[in-house]
């Protein structure tokens, strides 16, 4: 078996950047600042609401011939202004902080060339998108420095808000944590049919945590979910973002590592989700509350008609890990009118009934746990074993369709649970059928202590070997990951 501590010594003693800490510091990281903190004092988390919130840029092809979108990231170190007037080191695609959004549509294949100009290995995964294995970027499929990678994304897949991000094995919490994610906007003619909102009215969000030291620097520790207080809004800190008084539709993306969010309107006013993972949802529903677990996107439409013009309504997370208030994520300023043509269709998609689902060939059961001992050096786990990239855990037969099973056997300590490859269903959450925003297609559902999901997936895309695993990254990265063998 392949130990977490080989794995690390080897991945760095390949880049010389030498042994990493206990606290998961990695020190090519950590070198020279923009701003020394004696020069002016300690940077501080400026007060909410005075940055504006930008939209994530989108990437463009730079050739679009012979039905192929061929995209072009250099992956790198800048430095970007996240806290107003400093300038903080991130790792990025293309400079972009957060990650760009990729525009795709079903059917149109995307290849993304990946130049890798860090001083450690890479793997960039397409989270929810059904690839093939060599195109999974999978944790021990590196792309080393200096070298450069083709992904191709055959996006035989429907509508669906995909992100993309890191995975290179032990480095995927730290690397995501630093900047390595982006937005992956996957369209179909079913959803352009439909008149929702979209161009300017269209915005994904990353949503995030993170913490700064006294230079405005990112702190990366693993296993920090109590120090990561900052929220993060498309990479500025609780920023305000200015609209009309319309609806909007908002493609929201929990990119943290560790925070489950939980949103809701200050005024407890009522946002109408649309989609989830693996897009749009059968039918709208109504709710003043959306939860989003690491690696979950919730597809939100917000109406701000009801609101007159020069109303401040602050979108908040609810208290958790480091706050006892609610979090400020973002505040919409409505600053106009808008026309709106828009609207939402009461039916957005057809999906089967769970119980038209293809009869399950296997039931398993799987369940996570890691050490809460309090020990400094925990580890994950699932059925107990520790992630071995030569050991296959499940063998899956091609064609079929399974259930999954799968416990949150902790006490105090929340986990989610994602498999690549698959956009599964939800049957099941502790005995009862989903609720409205796990009713359509996941890749990812949340796992509270003593939770379980049972979960459905057919398995007729890919052959190969793909990994399953909790999506709070830090603990990913603590061995609480496997391996499935679809064949
Ligand atoms: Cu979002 Cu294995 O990844
Ligand atoms: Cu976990």
């Amino acid at each position: 078996m392949v130990t977490r501590r080989r794995l690390l010594v080897g991945a760095l003693s390949t880049t010389g950047a030498g042994l990493i800490t206990g606290a998961g510091l990695l020190p090519v990281l950590q070198s020279g600042t923009a701003r020394a903190a004696d020069e002016t004092g300690p940077v501080a988390v400026p007060p909410p609401f005075t940055v504006r919130m930008p939209q994530l840029p989108v990437l463009t092809p730079y050739s679009t011939h012979g039905g192929v979108d061929a995209y072009r990231v250099t992956v790198k170190e800048v430095s970007r202004e996240i806290l107003p007037g400093v300038r903080t080191k991130v790792l990025t695609y293309d400079g972009h902080f957060p990650g760009p959004v990729l525009r795709a549509r079903s059917g149109r294949q995307v290849t993304v060339r990946h130049r890798n100009t860090l001083h450690m290995p890479i793997a960039v995964h397409l989270h929810g998108a059904e690839v093939s294995p060599e195109n999974d970027g999978s944790p021990m499929d590196t792309v080393a420095p200096g070298t450069t990678r083709t992904y191709t994304y055959p996006n035989q897949q429907p509508n669906a808000t995909l992100w993309f991000h890191d995975h290179a094995h032990h480095m995927e919490a730290e690397h995501v944590y630093r900047g390595l994610s982006g937005t992956y906007v996957l369209t179909d003619d079913t959803e352009r049919a439909l008149p929702l909102p979209s161009g300017q009215y269209e915005m994904p969000i990353a949503l995030r945590d993170a913490r700064f030291d006294e230079n405005g620097q990112l702190v990366y520790r693993m296993d920090d979910f109590r120090g990561r207080t900052t929220l993060l809004a498309n990479g500025r800190p609780s920023p305000y973002v200015e609209v009309a008084a319309r609806k909007y539709r908002f493609r929201l993306l929990n990119t943290s590592n560790l925070r489950f969010l939980k949103l809701r309107l200050a005024d407890g006013g009522q946002m109408v989700q649309i989609g989830s993972d693996g897009g749009l949802l059968e039918r709208p529903f109504t709710t003043d509350t959306i939860p989003l677990s690491p690696a979950e996107r919730a597809d939100v439409v917000i109406d701000f008609s009801r609101y007159p013009v020069g109303t401040k309504i602050v979108l908040q997370n609810m208290p958790g890990p480091g706050t006892t208030e609610p979090g400020n994520v973002l505040r919409f300023d409505v600053v106009r009118t808008a026309p709106d043509p828009s609207r939402i269709p009461d039916v957005l998609r057809t999906l089967p009934t769970v119980d038209a689902l293809p009869r399950p060939a296997v039931e398993r059961k799987i369940v996570l746990s890691m050490d809460e001992d309090g020990r400094t050096d925990a580890r994950g786990f699932m059925d107990g074993l520790q992630w071995d990239p030569d050991r296959i855990d499940q063998t899956v037969t091609f064609g079929t369709s399974e259930t999954w099973t799968v416990t949150n056997a902790n006490q105090r300590i929340p986990h989610n649970f994602h498999m690549h490859l698959v956009q599964f269903r939800v049957l099941e959450r502790n005995g009862l059928p989903a609720a409205p925003a796990e009713a359509g297609l996941k890749d990812t559902v949340q796992l509270f202590p003593g939770e379980t999901v049972k979960l459905h997936a057919t398995f007729n895309s890919h052959r190969g070997t793909y990994v399953y695993h909790c999506h709070l990254l830090d603990h990913s990265a603590m061995g609480m990951m496997a391996n499935f063998r679809v064949r």
